[in-house]
This record gives structure tokens, C-alpha cells and sequence, in this order.
């Protein structure tokens, strides 16, 4: 049986079209669902969007559209972002869909039968574009800590969400699953600045706008937008509805990745939620860190980015693709920018990749009519080569169950340098010269391309565009991650098709 694997990413605001930092986060939960699909779990992979609130009915109000055709034409444009990207998700959620707005509101209603929703006042600190409420401790020179903007002082009949009820629980979950919150600064932060000084009641309905999830008992009400943000995660699976086999199937939840300021939503709020209706917990929830640029935050508010689809037309998806996936180790802030995308597509992708699958594809088509032909003529310098390649499959296993991605990635590149190095050493344009030579330089080449399958067979995760044009460079299906528990299954006397170049040196701006 199949392991299941049900992996999110947070769901985005349309209240902007998404920038570089959106598909930072989208990348990467793309390229670690699919590394599980590679290594044969069932994958259930969700993203979506989070449309409903007092900031989206702004923006709408400014453009002067209703706020579902604002959202929807930002949806669309994220649609085909997603698809420009090669994100293979198997459900897009809108929280404005129907069957997820029903089950919100059944959430709420079973909350408050329960007890764990009551009315009461509140009084209390809001920022709007943050969409969060914060106390007087929480506040840095009297502004919002999050985007430091000034928030407004607000009454207003509301509901809450009894948080304070499952503090000693939630930090009891903590501490027995030391995997849930990653990673480890990030739990620390959790625990110590904002759980154990004491959780306060949730407000988790708003009556000042009425862009949202009605209450369906008192609909003056709407629901907080995090409360039904977070939701998404079940309802997309069909809880609560007629149909909830998904839900049966994939829930918990094994992996929620989010980004570093909403840790806190996802490591509070919604385990309680959880509890609260007695369901089981995340596995884990992974707070990455941001991409920056120039230090600073890319923000839709600061339109300090470009539209993604640019990169992508000018450098390529898959350059990229590497750059979220490599650059940064996972968990850290980085730095983006073009000139680093430059140096990392020329360093790796070019220089490294394109070069070693460009120059043995170009030997094999003087040498032998591009025949790849395993003569077993081996030497003990082959031994080294075949060893890496054989160890690559754990070594990148271990690196990506611990969300290292990058790590994974430089896994992959040691065995192109090793074959790029392979070359040098066994000098093939000096066995081709020698006629006693032929089955030897045969057996280098059989060697580079079986090599160069293995490393590709991995990349499929991460850049599958490139990955595609190898395969059909090498002329192979023998492309699963059990084809490699083996050197040598790439079949003998294949003919390669014409090289392609992968990726063009790029010169720096
Ligand atoms: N709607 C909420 C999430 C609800 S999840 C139940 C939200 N939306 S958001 O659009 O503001 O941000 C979504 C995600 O994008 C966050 O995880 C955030 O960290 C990520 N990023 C936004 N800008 C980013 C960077 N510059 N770099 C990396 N990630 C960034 O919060």
C-alpha cells in the first residue's frame, strides 16, 4: 500500500497579483510533492486563495468592482502563474467556493453549540492590512509588529473562540511531538513569546464589513477571516460534507508549509481549532523564511517586484524553479535578485548540467553515430562514479524527509561535477584515437549517460521541464525512482537523439 501525503501551502491573499516571494513558497511545496510522488506515496498537493476580508472589500471598493470579480480576475492571473510554473496541484480552494463557505459555517456552528464560541465585546487593537488583532504588549512603537503600520482602536459586538481552554493541551502537544512546529527557533518563538505568557480568547467574528462568511445564526456577523482561511485545509478534502472519502483518506494533514509570520495562525489557532472538534492534528508545520530584496520585504504593498512571468520568459521556469530551491537554505531568509538568478543558473544549470549532458551526447555522436553501448571494459576509476550515483538515492531521500532541500539539490550537482570530472580523467578524446581503445571509450560513455540518468531521474522533483528534454535527449523511459537501485539499467545500443542546448550562458546585466 501507497503511503498517503497530504501537503499544503498557505492559502494567498488576491488582494495584488503574486509576486516572486508567492512562488517561493508554492516551488517549493511543488517540488517536494512531487519528489513523494517520485518516491511512490499517493500525494494530495493544495493551494488556493484567501479572499474574504475587510482588506479585499477595500481594494475592490477602490477599483470600483463588486469584490468577487476583483478577486476572481487576480485568481485567474494566479491560475496561469501556477501553470507557467509547472505547479502540479491536485486542488485549487477558493475560500469564496461554495462547498468550502458551507463547511466554515458549520465549523463555526459546531464550535458554538459546543461551547467553545461565545458572544461577547471587543475592545482591542486592529490592524486592517495585516488583518490582525494585537494587544498593547505586542505592539512595536505603538504599530503593528508585522508591517509596522498604525492599527485603530475598535468595539464591537463579537464572537470568540475559547483558545485560553486548550493552552496546557497544546503546549503538552508540542513538547510530546517535537517534529510539529520546524523548524526548532521557530517552536521556541511559539512557546515562549506566545503561548506560555498566556493565550487570550480569539474574537472570530467581525460586524464593521461584510466581505466574508456569514454567521449563519446572526448574520450581521461575519467570520474571521483566519478562522475560515484556515479551514480550507478540511474542507478542500470534502469534512462535514456528503462526500468526505478525500477527508477520511488523506487527513491529517502531513506537512503545512507557511511562511515565518504566519507560524503563529498555524502552531496556535488552528491546532485548537482542530481540537475543538476532536480531529487529529498536523503532522507538521514548516515556517520557512522570506525572500528579500536588498534586505527589505517584497510586498505587493511596496511594488517592489516584478510580474514572475518575466523571469520566467526571460531565464527560463526551470532557472527559476533551481533558484527558490537552491539558493536558500530552506528556513532562512535570502536574498533575490536578477544578478544572483543569473549567477546560479550559469554556475549550476549551464555550466555544470547543460555542459556535462551537452559534451557527452556531442562525444557519443562522433565517436559511435550517438550508440550507447555498455561493453564492460571497466577500470577502478569507474568504481568512484558508479558508487556516487548509487549512494545519490538515499543520500538525497534523507535530505529532502528533512525539508533540506537544497542540500538535496547539491546531492544531485556533486554527481554531475563527479562526471564532468570523469571526462578530464578519462581523457575520452584520447581512447578515440586508439583502435584498442573502442570498447573502453564505450564503456566511458555508457558510464557518463547511465550517470547522468540517475541524476536526472532525481531532478524530475525539481525541474521537470529540463528533465523532460534529457530524457528524450538519452532516449529513455527508464525513468522511476526504482531504476535506480541498480547502474546499468539504462539499455544498451540505444541511439540518443540530437543534443539540445539546455541552458544558454546568460551574461550578467
Ligand atoms: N492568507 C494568508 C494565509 C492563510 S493560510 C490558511 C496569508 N496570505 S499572504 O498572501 O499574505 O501570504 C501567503 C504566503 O506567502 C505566506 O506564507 C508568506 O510568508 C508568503 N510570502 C509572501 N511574501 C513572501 C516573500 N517575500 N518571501 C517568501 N514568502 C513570502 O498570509
Amino acid at each position: 500500500m501507497k503511503n498517503k501525503f497530504y501537503i499544503t501551502t498557505p492559502i494567498y491573499y488576491p488582494s495584488a497579483n503574486f509576486h516572486i516571494g508567492h512562488c517561493y513558497t508554492t516551488i517549493i511545496a511543488d517540488a517536494i510533492a512531487r519528489y513523494r510522488r517520485l518516491s511512490g506515496d499517493d500525494v494530495f498537493f493544495l493551494t488556493g486563495t484567501d479572499e474574504h476580508g475587510q482588506k479585499i472589500q477595500k481594494k475592490a471598493e477602490e477599483t470600483g468592482v463588486t469584490p468577487q470579480k476583483y478577486v476572481d480576475e487576480i485568481v485567474d492571473n494566479a491560475k496561469d502563474l501556477w501553470k507557467s510554473l509547472g505547479i502540479s496541484y491536485d486542488k485549487f480552494i477558493r475560500t469564496t467556493d461554495k462547498e468550502h463557505v458551507e463547511v466554515v459555517q458549520k465549523i463555526f456552528k459546531k464550535l458554538y453549540d459546543k461551547g467553545d464560541i461565545y458572544k461577547g465585546e471587543y475592545k482591542g487593537l486592529y490592524c486592517t492590512p495585516c488583518e490582525s488583532f494585537w494587544t498593547e504588549t505586542q505592539l512595536v512603537d505603538g504599530k503593528c509588529p508585522d508591517c509596522g503600520r498604525e492599527v485603530n482602536e475598535v468595539t464591537e459586538e463579537a464572537y470568540f473562540f475559547k483558545l485560553s481552554k486548550y493552552q496546557a493541551k497544546l503546549i503538552e502537544y508540542i513538547e510530546t511531538h517535537p517534529n510539529f512546529i520546524e523548524p526548532e527557533s521557530r517552536k521556541n518563538e511559539m512557546i515562549n513569546n506566545f503561548i506560555k505568557p498566556g493565550l487570550e480568547d480569539l474574537c472570530v467574528s467581525r460586524t464593521s464589513f461584510n466581505w466574508g462568511v456569514p454567521v449563519t445564526f446572526d448574520d450581521k456577523h461575519v467570520v474571521y477571516v483566519w478562522l475560515d482561511a484556515l479551514s480550507n485545509y478540511i474542507s478542500a478534502l470534502g469534512y462535514l460534507t456528503d462526500d468526505d472519502s478525500l477527508f477520511k483518506k488523506y487527513w491529517p494533514a502531513d506537512l503545512h508549509i507557511v511562511g515565518k509570520e504566519i507560524v503563529r495562525f498555524h502552531t496556535i489557532i488552528w491546532p485548537i481549532m482542530l481540537m475543538a472538534l476532536d480531529l487529529e492534528l498536523p503532522k507538521q508545520v514548516f515556517g520557512h523564511g522570506w525572500l528579500v530584496i536588498n534586505g527589505g520585504k517584497i510586498s505587493k504593498s511596496l511594488g517592489n517586484y516584478k510580474d514572475p512571468r518575466e523571469y520566467i520568459e526571460t531565464y527560463g521556469v526551470d532557472a527559476v524553479r533551481y533558484f527558490a530551491l537552491r539558493e536558500v537554505p530552506f528556513g532562512n531568509d535570502g536574498n533575490f535578485s536578477e544578478e544572483l538568478l543569473i549567477s546560479r543558473t550559469n554556475a549550476d544549470l549551464a555550466n555544470i548540467l547543460g555542459n556535462l549532458v551537452n559534451r557527452t551526447i556531442g562525444m557519443a555522436n562522433k565517436y559511435f553515430d550517438g550508440i550507447i553501448e555498455n561493453t564492460n571494459v571497466c577500470e577502478d576509476i569507474d568504481n568512484n562514479l558508479k558508487d556516487l550515483a548509487l549512494s545519490l538515492k538515499n543520500k538525497v531521500d534523507s535530505n529532502m524527509n528533512n525539508l533540506q532541500i537544497s542540500d538535496a539539490l547539491d546531492n544531485i550537482f556533486e554527481l554531475f561535477r563527479a562526471c564532468n570530472k570523469y571526462i578530464d580523467d578519462t581523457m575520452p578524446w584520447v581512447l578515440a584515437k586508439d583502435e584498442t581503445k573502442q570498447d573502453r571509450l564505450k564503456t566511458v560513455l555508457y558510464n557518463l549517460i547511465e550517470s547522468i540518468r540517475f541524476g536526472t531521474v532525481l531532478l524530475q522533483a525539481f525541474i521537470p521541464t529540463t528533465t523532460e528534454k534529457i530524457f528524450n535527449q538519452l532516449n529513455t523511459n527508464i525513468i522511476d525512482f526504482n531504476s535506480l537501485d541498480k547502474f546499468g539499467y539504462y539499455k544498451s545500443n540505444t541511439k540518443l537523439n540530437n543534443p539540445e542546448v539546455l541552458f544558454k550562458r546568460i551574461e550578467a546585466k
